[in-house]
């Protein structure tokens, strides 16, 4: 469903150029749920970028569903790094707007909404502005957000970062029933290889900078899975540690 092929990007910034993705061949099935994990910096949110349409590949092409993307791709739903909540409206205005584009009436649309953020922990916080809340609030309300618009695909880049532990598990259970009622493809960078391999079909390990593939994993825990307890099995932790040990390199080069 989504094809990155020999995708690379640089940023150039008059003699200073930056290569931040380099080469990266990688097929992701409808339905699958790829972890993309590496060092910070390295080009995991420039590939969602190049994913989402809104960054063009330097060299490659990305293709979804068959077509080569040269524009926004409206096929998926983006939870970007950073949170882009609008300061102007509540948190059930914001995580409705995919609802309102899409021409629900309001009476609809909040009764939706408010079921979504019941499910991630913010009832109570409804008319709330975004500046209101915690930075794990915000996060919770972005997910709230995607998880209404019901794209065919996901691209989440560390949306429970700024969760506590328990909260994490939550959400992750919560992502995984939702995802898979909805039959969604989901592609999620995440710097918690706990995260990744509870979560993932598969996990993918960049290299630093230039983002190469430096491992793929199938990871083969059987599904659905409980989110807790998966993390107790033996061959979690064989999977676990099977990915530390290249992920362990990619980040020892970064720091040395
Ligand atoms: N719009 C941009 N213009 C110039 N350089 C950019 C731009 N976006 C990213 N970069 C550079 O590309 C490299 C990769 O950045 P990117 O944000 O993809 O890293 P990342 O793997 O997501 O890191 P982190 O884990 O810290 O979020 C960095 O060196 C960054 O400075
Ligand atoms: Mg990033």
């Amino acid at each position: 469903m989504i094809e990155l092929k020999n995708v690379s990007k640089r940023f150039r910034k008059g003699d200073e150029v930056v290569e931040a993705v380099g080469g990266i061949e990688l097929g992701i099935r409808r339905r699958e749920i790829v972890a993309v994990i590496g060092p910070s910096g390295c080009g995991k949110s420039t590939l969602l970028n190049m994913i989402a349409g809104l960054y063009p590949p330097s060299g490659g092409r990305v293709i979804y569903n068959g077509k080569v993307i040269d524009d926004v791709n409206t096929s998926v739903a983006y939870m970007t790094q950073k949170d882009n909540l609008l300061p102007w409206r509540t948190v059930r205005d914001n995580v409705a707007l995919p609802l309102e584009i899409a021409g629900l009436r309001r009476a609809e649309r909040e009764e939706r909404a408010d079921r979504v953020l019941e499910h991630v922990g913010l009832t109570g916080f409804e008319k709330r502005y975004s500046s209101e809340l915690s930075g794990g609030m915000r996060k919770r309300a972005c997910l709230a957000r995607m998880l209404l618009q019901g794209a065919e695909s996901l691209l989440l880049d560390e949306p429970f970062a700024a969760l506590d532990a328990q909260l994490k598990l939550v959400m992750h259970g919560l992502l995984l029933r939702l995802a898979s009622e909805a039959s969604q493809t989901v592609v999620l960078v995440t710097h918690d290889l706990m995260e990744a391999v509870t979560l993932a079909d598969r996990v993918v390990v960049c290299t630093h900078r230039p983002a190469m593939i430096a491992l793929e994993q199938a990871i083969d825990l059987p599904r659905p899975r409980d989110v807790i307890n998966v993390r107790f099995t033996n061959r979690f932790r064989e999977l676990y540690d099977m990915i530390w040990d290249c992920l362990r390199l990619e980040y020892h080069e970064e720091l040395i």
